[in-house]
Protein backbone atom coordinates (compact mmCIF):
# COMPACT_ATOMS: atom_id res chain seq x y z
CA UNK A 1 0.00 0.00 0.00
CA UNK A 2 1.04 3.30 -0.72
CA UNK A 3 0.64 6.59 0.74
CA UNK A 4 -1.25 6.18 3.98
CA UNK A 5 -2.63 9.33 5.71
CA UNK A 6 -5.62 11.23 6.25
CA UNK A 7 -8.31 10.83 3.58
CA UNK A 8 -11.10 13.17 5.39
CA UNK A 9 -11.63 15.00 8.91
CA UNK A 10 -14.78 16.32 11.02
CA UNK A 11 -14.27 18.85 14.05
CA UNK A 12 -16.61 18.92 16.56
CA UNK A 13 -16.25 21.73 19.43
CA UNK A 14 -19.30 22.86 21.72
CA UNK A 15 -21.67 26.10 20.70
CA UNK A 16 -21.02 27.48 23.81
CA UNK A 17 -17.60 29.94 24.72
CA UNK A 18 -16.89 32.42 27.07
CA UNK A 19 -15.13 35.88 25.91
CA UNK A 20 -11.13 35.97 27.43
CA UNK A 21 -11.42 39.33 27.62
CA UNK A 22 -14.63 39.45 29.31
CA UNK A 23 -12.78 36.44 31.75
CA UNK A 24 -9.75 38.62 32.76
CA UNK A 25 -12.37 41.25 34.22
CA UNK A 26 -13.95 38.26 36.00
CA UNK A 27 -11.27 36.81 37.32
CA UNK A 28 -9.70 40.47 38.58
CA UNK A 29 -6.18 39.70 36.37
CA UNK A 30 -4.54 43.08 33.84
CA UNK A 31 -6.29 43.21 30.66
CA UNK A 32 -4.66 41.55 28.21
CA UNK A 33 -3.03 38.61 30.15
CA UNK A 34 -5.13 36.44 28.72
CA UNK A 35 -5.56 37.82 24.85
CA UNK A 36 -2.57 39.10 24.87
CA UNK A 37 0.07 37.01 27.33
CA UNK A 38 -1.70 33.87 26.17
CA UNK A 39 -2.67 35.03 23.15
CA UNK A 40 -6.20 33.20 23.13
CA UNK A 41 -9.49 34.96 22.03
CA UNK A 42 -12.32 32.63 22.90
CA UNK A 43 -12.60 29.29 24.83
CA UNK A 44 -15.09 26.70 24.14
CA UNK A 45 -17.18 24.32 27.15
CA UNK A 46 -19.44 22.05 27.76
CA UNK A 47 -22.17 22.17 30.14
CA UNK A 48 -22.86 19.05 32.08
CA UNK A 49 -25.33 17.76 28.55
CA UNK A 50 -22.00 16.58 27.08
CA UNK A 51 -19.26 14.20 28.09
CA UNK A 52 -16.34 11.92 26.24
CA UNK A 53 -18.45 10.04 24.95
CA UNK A 54 -21.06 11.54 23.05
CA UNK A 55 -18.38 14.49 21.67
CA UNK A 56 -16.38 11.95 20.16
CA UNK A 57 -19.78 10.78 18.89
CA UNK A 58 -20.75 13.88 17.56
CA UNK A 59 -17.33 14.18 15.45
CA UNK A 60 -17.46 10.28 14.61
CA UNK A 61 -21.34 10.55 13.47
CA UNK A 62 -20.22 13.92 11.11
CA UNK A 63 -17.34 11.89 9.90
CA UNK A 64 -19.68 9.21 8.70
CA UNK A 65 -21.87 11.05 7.48
CA UNK A 66 -20.19 13.66 5.56
CA UNK A 67 -18.52 10.83 3.90
CA UNK A 68 -21.49 8.25 3.20
CA UNK A 69 -19.48 5.30 5.23
CA UNK A 70 -20.66 2.03 5.23
CA UNK A 71 -19.29 0.85 8.58
CA UNK A 72 -18.54 -2.81 7.23
CA UNK A 73 -15.83 -1.31 5.85
CA UNK A 74 -13.98 0.50 8.66
CA UNK A 75 -11.41 -1.99 10.44
CA UNK A 76 -10.07 -0.35 12.68
CA UNK A 77 -11.37 2.20 15.47
CA UNK A 78 -8.90 3.67 17.66
CA UNK A 79 -9.94 6.96 20.31
CA UNK A 80 -7.23 9.43 21.37
CA UNK A 81 -8.47 10.99 24.93
CA UNK A 82 -7.32 12.03 28.53
CA UNK A 83 -10.75 12.66 29.81
CA UNK A 84 -11.42 9.64 31.34
CA UNK A 85 -15.13 8.85 32.82
CA UNK A 86 -14.63 4.69 33.45
CA UNK A 87 -11.51 2.88 34.41
CA UNK A 88 -12.32 -0.07 32.53
CA UNK A 89 -14.93 0.69 29.52
CA UNK A 90 -13.43 2.44 26.75
CA UNK A 91 -14.99 5.31 24.93
CA UNK A 92 -14.48 3.36 21.99
CA UNK A 93 -17.29 0.72 22.86
CA UNK A 94 -19.68 3.79 23.10
CA UNK A 95 -18.61 4.24 19.74
CA UNK A 96 -18.94 1.15 18.77
CA UNK A 97 -23.31 1.59 19.50
CA UNK A 98 -23.31 3.11 15.74
CA UNK A 99 -21.53 0.36 14.12
CA UNK A 100 -24.21 -2.06 16.04
CA UNK A 101 -26.65 -0.38 13.56
CA UNK A 102 -25.30 -1.36 10.93
CA UNK A 103 -24.28 -4.86 12.42
CA UNK A 104 -20.77 -3.66 11.73
CA UNK A 105 -18.72 -5.82 15.01
CA UNK A 106 -15.60 -6.47 13.48
CA UNK A 107 -13.24 -3.49 14.38
CA UNK A 108 -9.88 -3.38 16.13
CA UNK A 109 -9.03 -0.57 18.44
CA UNK A 110 -9.68 0.83 21.64
CA UNK A 111 -8.68 3.76 23.66
CA UNK A 112 -4.95 5.08 24.16
CA UNK A 113 -4.20 7.76 27.02
CA UNK A 114 -1.25 9.87 27.93
CA UNK A 115 -2.34 13.58 28.30
CA UNK A 116 -2.92 15.49 24.81
CA UNK A 117 -0.59 12.83 23.38
CA UNK A 118 -3.07 10.32 22.70
CA UNK A 119 -4.73 11.21 19.55
CA UNK A 120 -1.12 10.82 17.77
CA UNK A 121 -0.57 7.87 19.36
CA UNK A 122 -3.96 6.71 17.86
CA UNK A 123 -3.01 8.07 14.50
CA UNK A 124 0.50 6.27 14.20
CA UNK A 125 -1.75 3.14 15.05
CA UNK A 126 -4.10 3.54 12.72
CA UNK A 127 -1.27 4.26 10.03
CA UNK A 128 1.04 1.12 11.05
CA UNK A 129 -1.99 -1.15 11.03
CA UNK A 130 -3.10 -0.20 7.53
CA UNK A 131 1.13 -0.70 6.24
CA UNK A 132 1.13 -3.76 8.49
CA UNK A 133 0.79 -7.67 7.02
CA UNK A 134 -2.88 -7.13 9.68
CA UNK A 135 -4.07 -5.21 7.82
CA UNK A 136 -7.52 -6.34 5.52
CA UNK A 137 -8.01 -4.08 3.32
CA UNK A 138 -10.61 -1.64 5.25
CA UNK A 139 -10.03 1.72 6.03
CA UNK A 140 -9.57 2.77 9.59
CA UNK A 141 -10.94 5.84 12.23
CA UNK A 142 -9.15 7.95 14.35
CA UNK A 143 -11.14 10.53 16.84
CA UNK A 144 -9.36 12.27 18.90
CA UNK A 145 -11.60 14.20 21.99
CA UNK A 146 -11.18 16.12 25.36
CA UNK A 147 -12.61 18.47 27.83
CA UNK A 148 -10.28 20.66 28.99
CA UNK A 149 -11.22 22.19 32.27
CA UNK A 150 -8.87 23.36 34.98
CA UNK A 151 -10.09 24.84 38.63
CA UNK A 152 -10.04 27.96 39.12
CA UNK A 153 -6.90 29.83 39.08
CA UNK A 154 -4.15 30.83 36.29
CA UNK A 155 -4.90 27.66 34.50
CA UNK A 156 -8.69 28.23 33.90
CA UNK A 157 -8.44 30.31 30.93
CA UNK A 158 -6.17 27.36 29.19
CA UNK A 159 -9.70 24.81 28.81
CA UNK A 160 -10.99 24.17 26.07
CA UNK A 161 -13.46 20.91 24.54
CA UNK A 162 -13.41 19.66 20.94
CA UNK A 163 -13.06 16.25 19.19
CA UNK A 164 -12.39 15.58 15.58
CA UNK A 165 -12.52 12.62 13.56
CA UNK A 166 -9.81 11.60 10.61
CA UNK A 167 -10.63 8.81 8.31
CA UNK A 168 -7.33 6.99 7.62
CA UNK A 169 -6.17 4.46 4.60
CA UNK A 170 -3.82 4.36 1.17
CA UNK A 171 -3.90 7.08 -1.57
CA UNK A 172 -4.48 9.61 0.90
CA UNK A 173 -3.98 13.61 0.24
CA UNK A 174 -2.58 14.38 3.74
CA UNK A 175 0.34 11.30 4.00
CA UNK A 176 2.85 10.94 6.61
CA UNK A 177 6.49 10.46 6.04
CA UNK A 178 7.65 6.68 6.70
CA UNK A 179 10.89 6.51 8.85
CA UNK A 180 11.47 9.92 9.97
CA UNK A 181 9.23 10.43 13.41
CA UNK A 182 10.92 11.46 16.09
CA UNK A 183 9.93 10.55 19.83
CA UNK A 184 10.96 12.35 23.34
CA UNK A 185 9.38 10.16 25.75
CA UNK A 186 10.53 10.26 30.05
CA UNK A 187 9.21 10.89 33.61
CA UNK A 188 7.47 14.44 34.86
CA UNK A 189 5.06 15.52 36.77
CA UNK A 190 4.43 18.30 34.73
CA UNK A 191 0.48 17.86 34.42
CA UNK A 192 -1.19 14.93 35.72
CA UNK A 193 -4.54 13.60 36.89
CA UNK A 194 -3.57 11.78 40.19
CA UNK A 195 -7.18 12.78 42.33
CA UNK A 196 -9.93 10.07 40.16
CA UNK A 197 -12.32 12.17 42.66
CA UNK A 198 -11.79 14.92 40.84
CA UNK A 199 -11.70 16.03 37.22
CA UNK A 200 -9.15 18.85 37.33
CA UNK A 201 -5.48 17.66 36.66
CA UNK A 202 -3.12 19.01 39.13
CA UNK A 203 -0.82 21.40 36.95
CA UNK A 204 3.29 22.93 37.45
CA UNK A 205 2.40 25.30 34.80
CA UNK A 206 6.35 26.67 34.75
CA UNK A 207 7.33 23.22 34.53
CA UNK A 208 4.93 22.22 32.00
CA UNK A 209 6.41 24.81 29.82
CA UNK A 210 10.18 23.91 30.48
CA UNK A 211 8.84 20.10 29.44
CA UNK A 212 7.05 21.43 26.35
CA UNK A 213 10.23 23.59 25.28
CA UNK A 214 12.68 20.69 26.18
CA UNK A 215 10.56 17.90 24.25
CA UNK A 216 10.30 20.00 21.45
CA UNK A 217 14.18 20.57 20.94
CA UNK A 218 14.99 16.86 21.63
CA UNK A 219 12.06 15.78 18.80
CA UNK A 220 13.22 18.36 16.65
CA UNK A 221 16.96 17.58 16.50
CA UNK A 222 16.56 13.98 15.96
CA UNK A 223 13.56 13.94 13.26
CA UNK A 224 16.00 16.79 11.57
CA UNK A 225 18.89 14.65 11.80
CA UNK A 226 16.51 11.37 10.25
CA UNK A 227 15.32 13.86 7.62
CA UNK A 228 18.89 14.44 6.64
CA UNK A 229 19.76 10.97 6.02
CA UNK A 230 16.73 10.59 3.52
CA UNK A 231 17.22 14.34 1.87
CA UNK A 232 20.55 15.26 2.39
CA UNK A 233 19.32 18.73 1.81
CA UNK A 234 17.11 18.98 4.04
CA UNK A 235 17.42 22.62 5.78
CA UNK A 236 15.06 22.41 8.63
CA UNK A 237 12.35 24.94 8.77
CA UNK A 238 13.51 26.35 5.76
CA UNK A 239 12.97 23.05 4.06
CA UNK A 240 9.19 22.81 5.84
CA UNK A 241 6.27 24.56 3.80
CA UNK A 242 4.44 24.70 7.30
CA UNK A 243 5.22 23.75 11.00
CA UNK A 244 2.34 22.85 13.26
CA UNK A 245 2.35 22.57 16.80
CA UNK A 246 0.30 21.05 19.92
CA UNK A 247 -1.13 24.22 21.38
CA UNK A 248 -2.24 24.87 24.84
CA UNK A 249 -2.67 28.63 24.35
CA UNK A 250 -1.35 30.32 21.06
CA UNK A 251 1.46 32.06 22.85
CA UNK A 252 3.47 29.08 23.45
CA UNK A 253 2.91 28.32 19.94
CA UNK A 254 4.56 31.37 18.48
CA UNK A 255 7.23 30.70 21.11
CA UNK A 256 7.63 27.18 20.17
CA UNK A 257 8.44 28.74 16.51
CA UNK A 258 11.00 30.97 17.69
CA UNK A 259 12.68 27.78 19.42
CA UNK A 260 13.09 25.73 16.50
CA UNK A 261 14.66 28.95 14.85
CA UNK A 262 16.92 29.06 17.53
CA UNK A 263 17.90 25.09 16.98
CA UNK A 264 18.22 25.84 13.57
CA UNK A 265 20.92 28.38 14.25
CA UNK A 266 22.71 26.70 16.98
CA UNK A 267 23.05 23.58 14.32
CA UNK A 268 24.68 26.09 11.52
CA UNK A 269 27.97 26.26 10.44
CA UNK A 270 29.63 29.60 11.45
CA UNK A 271 29.31 31.07 8.00
CA UNK A 272 25.50 29.97 7.72
CA UNK A 273 24.97 32.00 10.79
CA UNK A 274 25.85 34.87 9.43
CA UNK A 275 24.11 34.68 6.35
CA UNK A 276 20.82 33.42 7.43
CA UNK A 277 20.99 34.64 11.09
CA UNK A 278 22.51 38.17 10.81
CA UNK A 279 23.09 39.95 14.11
CA UNK A 280 22.34 36.95 16.25
CA UNK A 281 25.76 35.70 16.71
CA UNK A 282 26.30 36.61 20.65
CA UNK A 283 23.93 33.73 21.13
CA UNK A 284 26.25 31.15 19.64
CA UNK A 285 27.28 30.21 22.71
CA UNK A 286 23.97 29.63 24.28
CA UNK A 287 22.81 26.37 25.62
CA UNK A 288 19.04 24.54 24.81
CA UNK A 289 18.81 23.43 28.48
CA UNK A 290 20.18 26.62 30.01
CA UNK A 291 17.36 28.81 28.19
CA UNK A 292 13.70 28.02 28.41
CA UNK A 293 13.24 30.80 30.19
CA UNK A 294 16.32 33.14 28.67
CA UNK A 295 14.29 36.29 27.69
CA UNK A 296 16.86 37.74 25.82
CA UNK A 297 17.13 34.53 23.34
CA UNK A 298 13.32 34.82 23.05
CA UNK A 299 13.03 38.00 22.57
CA UNK A 300 15.46 37.90 19.97
CA UNK A 301 14.83 34.59 17.94
CA UNK A 302 10.88 35.69 18.34
CA UNK A 303 11.88 39.21 16.59
CA UNK A 304 13.23 36.71 14.08
CA UNK A 305 11.03 34.14 13.39
CA UNK A 306 8.11 36.54 13.21
CA UNK A 307 7.79 36.19 9.15
CA UNK A 308 8.40 32.62 9.29
CA UNK A 309 5.62 32.18 12.16
CA UNK A 310 3.04 34.64 10.15
CA UNK A 311 3.95 32.57 7.00
CA UNK A 312 4.26 28.61 8.42
CA UNK A 313 2.59 28.54 11.96
CA UNK A 314 -0.26 31.62 12.03
CA UNK A 315 -2.69 30.16 10.20
CA UNK A 316 -2.70 27.28 12.15
CA UNK A 317 -3.70 28.81 15.11
CA UNK A 318 -7.47 30.06 14.17
CA UNK A 319 -9.35 27.20 15.83
CA UNK A 320 -6.58 27.03 18.99
CA UNK A 321 -6.74 31.31 19.43
CA UNK A 322 -11.18 30.24 19.05
CA UNK A 323 -12.15 27.20 21.52
CA UNK A 324 -8.91 26.69 23.22
CA UNK A 325 -6.84 23.62 24.44
CA UNK A 326 -8.93 20.66 23.42
CA UNK A 327 -5.78 18.71 24.31
CA UNK A 328 -5.63 15.26 22.29
CA UNK A 329 -7.75 17.39 19.27
CA UNK A 330 -5.75 20.45 19.56
CA UNK A 331 -2.71 19.88 17.43
CA UNK A 332 -5.53 17.98 14.76
CA UNK A 333 -7.56 21.39 14.93
CA UNK A 334 -4.04 23.26 14.20
CA UNK A 335 -3.84 20.81 10.95
CA UNK A 336 -7.54 21.89 10.08
CA UNK A 337 -6.80 25.01 10.22
CA UNK A 338 -3.87 25.08 8.64
CA UNK A 339 -5.42 23.61 5.56
CA UNK A 340 -8.52 25.64 5.64
CA UNK A 341 -6.43 28.84 5.41
CA UNK A 342 -5.00 27.96 1.60
CA UNK A 343 -6.80 26.44 -1.88
CA UNK A 344 -5.73 22.85 -2.54
CA UNK A 345 -3.22 24.53 -5.50
CA UNK A 346 -1.22 26.43 -2.92
CA UNK A 347 -1.45 22.70 -0.95
CA UNK A 348 -0.29 20.22 -3.74
CA UNK A 349 3.11 19.11 -3.08
CA UNK A 350 3.84 20.94 0.34
CA UNK A 351 5.09 19.56 3.70
CA UNK A 352 4.87 20.14 6.55
CA UNK A 353 6.25 19.35 10.20
CA UNK A 354 3.86 18.40 12.99
CA UNK A 355 4.57 18.47 16.86
CA UNK A 356 2.63 16.15 19.50
CA UNK A 357 3.09 17.03 23.28
CA UNK A 358 1.23 14.93 26.04
CA UNK A 359 2.45 15.77 29.62
CA UNK A 360 4.18 13.21 31.65
CA UNK A 361 5.77 12.98 28.90
CA UNK A 362 5.22 11.49 25.65
CA UNK A 363 5.74 13.87 22.54
CA UNK A 364 6.66 13.06 18.90
CA UNK A 365 7.69 15.18 15.94
CA UNK A 366 6.79 13.66 12.42
CA UNK A 367 5.49 15.16 9.38
CA UNK A 368 3.18 14.69 6.53
CA UNK A 369 3.05 15.56 2.77
CA UNK A 370 0.23 16.86 0.43
CA UNK A 371 -0.05 14.35 -2.24
CA UNK A 372 -0.02 16.00 -5.99
CA UNK A 373 -1.57 12.90 -8.08
CA UNK A 374 -5.17 14.38 -9.61
CA UNK A 375 -7.41 11.76 -7.33
CA UNK A 376 -5.33 12.97 -4.51
CA UNK A 377 -6.09 16.61 -5.30
CA UNK A 378 -9.96 15.80 -5.62
CA UNK A 379 -10.05 13.89 -1.85
CA UNK A 380 -8.11 17.35 -0.73
CA UNK A 381 -10.60 19.63 -2.09
CA UNK A 382 -13.31 17.99 -0.48
CA UNK A 383 -12.06 16.93 2.62
CA UNK A 384 -11.24 21.33 2.97
CA UNK A 385 -14.18 22.12 1.93
CA UNK A 386 -16.07 20.23 4.65
CA UNK A 387 -13.65 21.33 7.18
CA UNK A 388 -14.98 24.86 6.01
CA UNK A 389 -18.52 24.34 6.39
CA UNK A 390 -17.74 23.07 10.24
CA UNK A 391 -15.36 25.76 11.28
CA UNK A 392 -18.08 28.07 9.95
CA UNK A 393 -19.91 27.12 12.77
CA UNK A 394 -17.67 28.80 14.99
CA UNK A 395 -19.45 32.12 13.89
CA UNK A 396 -22.80 31.15 15.32
CA UNK A 397 -21.32 29.94 18.35
CA UNK A 398 -23.21 31.57 22.17
CA UNK A 399 -21.01 33.87 24.11
CA UNK A 400 -21.86 33.14 27.60
CA UNK A 401 -20.61 35.52 30.45
CA UNK A 402 -17.98 34.63 32.85
CA UNK A 403 -20.22 34.03 35.83
CA UNK A 404 -22.62 31.45 33.68
CA UNK A 405 -19.10 29.80 32.79
CA UNK A 406 -17.96 29.85 36.40
CA UNK A 407 -21.58 28.11 37.23
CA UNK A 408 -21.82 25.80 34.77
CA UNK A 409 -18.11 24.41 35.85
CA UNK A 410 -18.94 24.42 39.31
CA UNK A 411 -22.51 22.20 38.18
CA UNK A 412 -19.75 19.66 36.48
CA UNK A 413 -17.80 19.38 39.57
CA UNK A 414 -20.58 18.98 41.98
CA UNK A 415 -22.16 16.17 40.00
CA UNK A 416 -18.64 14.62 38.78
CA UNK A 417 -19.66 11.86 40.84
CA UNK A 418 -23.01 11.91 41.24
CA UNK A 419 -25.59 9.01 40.60
CA UNK A 420 -28.67 8.58 39.58
CA UNK A 421 -28.30 11.99 37.26
CA UNK A 422 -30.15 14.17 35.30
CA UNK A 423 -28.37 16.89 33.54
CA UNK A 424 -29.49 20.13 34.11
CA UNK A 425 -27.42 21.64 30.88
CA UNK A 426 -29.80 23.21 27.94
CA UNK A 427 -30.50 20.94 24.77
CA UNK A 428 -31.62 23.93 22.61
CA UNK A 429 -28.21 25.58 22.41
CA UNK A 430 -26.51 22.83 20.94
CA UNK A 431 -25.92 22.53 17.72
CA UNK A 432 -28.04 19.69 15.03
CA UNK A 433 -26.71 16.68 15.06
CA UNK A 434 -24.94 16.92 18.56
CA UNK A 435 -25.22 13.90 21.07
CA UNK A 436 -25.79 14.52 24.55
CA UNK A 437 -26.49 13.03 28.03
CA UNK A 438 -29.89 12.13 29.14
CA UNK A 439 -29.20 10.29 32.35
CA UNK A 440 -26.82 8.34 34.38
CA UNK A 441 -28.58 5.90 36.32
CA UNK A 442 -28.07 4.18 39.55
CA UNK A 443 -25.75 1.45 38.15
CA UNK A 444 -23.53 4.82 36.69
CA UNK A 445 -24.68 3.76 32.72
CA UNK A 446 -25.21 6.64 30.48
CA UNK A 447 -27.81 7.14 27.84
CA UNK A 448 -27.47 9.44 25.25
CA UNK A 449 -29.85 11.11 22.52
CA UNK A 450 -28.53 12.97 18.93
CA UNK A 451 -30.09 16.55 18.44
N1 LIG B 1 -0.80 42.02 29.11
C1 LIG B 1 0.00 41.26 28.31
N2 LIG B 1 0.68 40.18 28.76
C2 LIG B 1 0.51 39.82 30.05
C3 LIG B 1 -0.30 40.56 30.93
C4 LIG B 1 -0.97 41.71 30.41
N3 LIG B 1 -1.78 42.45 31.16
N4 LIG B 1 -0.25 39.97 32.13
C5 LIG B 1 0.56 38.90 32.03
N5 LIG B 1 1.03 38.82 30.76
C6 LIG B 1 1.91 37.79 30.18
C7 LIG B 1 3.01 37.37 31.11
O1 LIG B 1 4.12 38.25 31.00
C8 LIG B 1 3.32 35.98 30.59
O2 LIG B 1 4.10 36.08 29.43
P1 LIG B 1 5.34 35.08 29.20
O3 LIG B 1 4.71 33.72 29.02
O4 LIG B 1 5.97 35.59 27.97
O5 LIG B 1 6.18 35.15 30.42
C9 LIG B 1 1.94 35.46 30.15
O6 LIG B 1 1.12 36.63 30.02
C10 LIG B 1 1.30 34.55 31.16
O7 LIG B 1 1.36 35.18 32.42
P2 LIG B 1 1.93 34.40 33.69
O8 LIG B 1 1.93 35.31 34.85
O9 LIG B 1 3.17 33.66 33.34
O10 LIG B 1 0.72 33.37 33.85
P3 LIG B 1 0.47 32.33 34.97
O11 LIG B 1 1.73 31.80 35.54
O12 LIG B 1 -0.53 32.91 35.89
O13 LIG B 1 -0.22 31.15 34.11
C11 LIG B 1 0.24 29.22 32.70
C12 LIG B 1 0.22 30.74 32.82
C13 LIG B 1 1.37 28.66 33.57
C14 LIG B 1 0.45 28.82 31.25
C15 LIG B 1 -1.13 28.66 33.21
O14 LIG B 1 -2.16 29.16 32.42
C16 LIG B 1 -1.20 27.15 33.21
O15 LIG B 1 -0.75 26.51 34.17
N6 LIG B 1 -1.79 26.52 32.16
C17 LIG B 1 -1.95 25.07 32.06
C18 LIG B 1 -0.65 24.36 31.74
C19 LIG B 1 -0.24 24.45 30.28
O16 LIG B 1 -1.03 24.73 29.41
N7 LIG B 1 1.05 24.11 30.00
C20 LIG B 1 1.56 24.03 28.65
C21 LIG B 1 2.05 22.68 28.20
S1 LIG B 1 1.24 21.31 28.92
C22 LIG B 1 -0.40 21.13 28.28
O17 LIG B 1 -0.61 21.10 27.11
C23 LIG B 1 -1.52 21.03 29.24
Amino acid sequence: VENVGILAMELYFPSQYVDQTELEKFDGVSAGKYTVGLGQTKMGFCTDREDINSICMTALHRLIEKNNINLHDIGRLEVGTETIIDKSKSVKTYLMTLFAEQGATDVEGIDTTNACYGGTAALFNAVNWVESSSWDGRKAIVVAGDIAVYGKGPARPTGGAGAVAMLIGPDAPLVLDCGVRASYMTHAYDFYKPDLASEFPYVDGKLSIQCYLSALDNCYNLYCKKMRKVEPDFKGLLSLDGMLFHSPYSKLVQKSLARVCFNDFLNATPEQREQQFPGLSDFSSHKLEETYFDRDVEKAFMAYSEPLFDEKTKPSLHIAKNIGNMYTASLYGGLASYLVSKSPEQLIGKKFGLFSYGSGLASTMYSMNICNDMSAGSKLAKLINSLNEGLSMLEIRQSIPPSQFSESMDVRTKNYHTAPYQPSGSIDTLFPGTYYLVDIDDLRRRFYKRK
